[in-house]
């Protein structure tokens, strides 16, 4: 068939699903800018647009908020009772020997398009760390070689890109010389795209012979793992948890044996950490208990009652806020692929999208034009047979990098570097000097390669030089 006729014969889909436009231009490209655009359009979910235009861009069908919720139970940052210190003990014991058999890898989904931080890159390349201006990527990759070593095994590396920023990912990991990881524990794969939209339904065009895509959110990933081979490729290195995290946290503790088996322990498919909320309107998802199963409630969706109510004790009742942290069995990633029709719900995001116009003008436009579907990986913790909680510390494990400026900026991360680095140091009887508002007076990082958590300080203390107010102290 020449290209003339495959055009013709993919217009006519396009015509029964109210897209023909996509094909305007046609007279107006080179072959090769054709085959691209007919390849594009093959891509096309040509079942599903009908809908999604129905009902999440001509209209908000976006999951409504259940009739009846309740706030999730979850395990605190440290027992309480004597009951769950046997229980966490037994857990780090199950965790630690898992990890030392190789069944738990590292997965960071990095395919996000970063736009709040404006940075020129993958995000995963910002420059973070306090003193030797580590990137997240590194920062990650370290934590995973220094756990290998700790734990005596290999913990692969697995990454989700999107087509915005994968060759440059991958670009980047090699000129790191995969940070030391060894270039077959690292696997770098794309999530997949969905079309954006017009408010009126139709598909927007990026350029004559490019469909405007983005990527299909964070819940891309479970079905991305699947079908590009990272899941065989786990199956084939015995691993069996991932522990998932998002590129922009460089506090994250990667490797969590307590987290691991409380997930295990509890016959979990998918668990994850949250934290207490800074307050009720605090913009993270909340933890909720929807017919037993546990659930995320968006921010903007938990109405106002809920939002507020306080238990007798008077903390918040929906305390639990969601930060993108999970243990997620690969049993449970097959499972949801096995009928090849695993879908998240959409949420419908309303966005200034770069297109061209019927003309083949490029427009910028400077209010919200159309609709962008994502997923969230979330949405798929009520699909789980099982899933716990367990809490953490927000100074412990959770500074991420979303803004240029304020709130969640590179600033605050990079302070909040330095907080708890002074606190692990405190907590192995090292005095750190601290200024009148008592944040350190000295500019501290530990390297994951001296230590991942505070506890494996405290054989090192002798290590540690005196540090004295406006010092410069790099621990490695
Ligand atoms: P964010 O919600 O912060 O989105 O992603 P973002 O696209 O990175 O940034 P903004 O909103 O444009 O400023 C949270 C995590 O989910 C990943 C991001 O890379 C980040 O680790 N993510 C997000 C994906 O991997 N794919 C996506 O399609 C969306």
């Amino acid at each position: 068939m020449n290209q003339m006729q495959e055009f013709d014969n993919v217009k006519a889909h396009l015509e029964d699903i109210g897209q023909s436009h996509i094909l305007q231009f046609q007279d107006k490209i080179n072959p090769e800018q054709g085959l691209s655009l007919l390849n594009q359009v093959k891509n096309l979910d040509f079942s599903r647009i009908p809908t999604w235009v129905e009902k999440y861009v001509l209209n908000d069908g976006s999951l409504k908020v259940p009739e009846h919720f309740d706030p999730a139970p979850s395990w605190p940052p440290v027992p309480k009772t004597a009951e769950q210190a046997e229980k966490y003990a037994k857990a780090v014991q199950i965790g630690e020997n898992l990890i030392r058999q190789g069944k738990v890898a590292g997965f960071v989904v990095a395919g996000g398009q970063g736009t709040r931080l404006g940075f020129d890159g993958p995000k995963g390349n910002y420059p973070i760390s306090p003193i030797k201006k580590k990137t997240l990527f590194r920062i990650f990759a370290e934590n995973l070689l220094a756990a290998s070593k700790k734990y005596g095994t290999t913990i692969p590396f697995y990454i989700m890109t999107s087509p915005l920023n994968h060759n440059a990912t991958v670009e980047i990991f090699e000129s790191a010389d995969y940070y030391g990881l060894g270039k077959e524990n690292v696997v770098i794969f794309q999530q997949g795209t969905l079309p954006n939209f017009g408010f009126n339904g139709k598909i927007l065009l990026a350029d004559k012979h490019k469909i405007a895509t983005s990527p299909d959110g964070h819940g891309g990933s479970l079905k991305a793992l699947y079908q590009s081979g990272a899941v065989a490729d786990m199956k084939k290195r015995g691993v069996r948890y991932l522990s998932y995290w998002q590129v922009d946290n460089p506090l994250i503790h990667p490797i969590d044996p307590l987290f691991v088996g409380l997930h295990v322990a509890d016959n979990a498919e998918m668990s994850s950490k949250a934290l207490l909320k800074t307050g009720p309107l605090e913009k993270v998802g909340n933890f909720c208990l929807v017919d037993g199963k546990v659930t995320v409630i968006e921010y903007s969706d938990l109405p106002d009652e809920a939002a507020h109510r306080k238990t007798e004790d008077g903390s918040l009742a929906f305390e639990l806020g969601s930060i993108g942290i999970h243990i997620i069995s690969v049993s449970f990633i097959e499972k949801l692929n096995a009928d090849g029709d695993f879908a998240l719900p959409f949420h419908r995001a309303v966005k200034k999208i770069p297109h061209i116009d019927k003309n083949g003008n490029a427009i910028e436009p400077d209010e919200p034009n159309g609709i962008k579907l994502e997923t969230f990986v979330f949405d798929a913790i009520p699909m789980a047979a099982h899933s716990i909680i367990l809490q953490t510390r927000r100074e412990e494990e959770f500074a991420p990098v979303k803004n240029a400026a304020g709130v969640d900026s590179a600033e605050v991360t990079h302070q909040m570097m330095i907080d708890r680095a002074a606190d692990w140091l405190e907590k192995a009887g090292i005095t750190v000097p601290r200024k009148p508002d008592d944040t350190p007076d000295c500019t501290l990082e530990i390297a994951p390669s001296f230590a991942l958590t505070a506890d494996d300080v405290k054989p090192k203390t002798d290590e540690i030089p005196e540090l004295t107010p406006g010092c410069i102290i790099y621990l490695e």
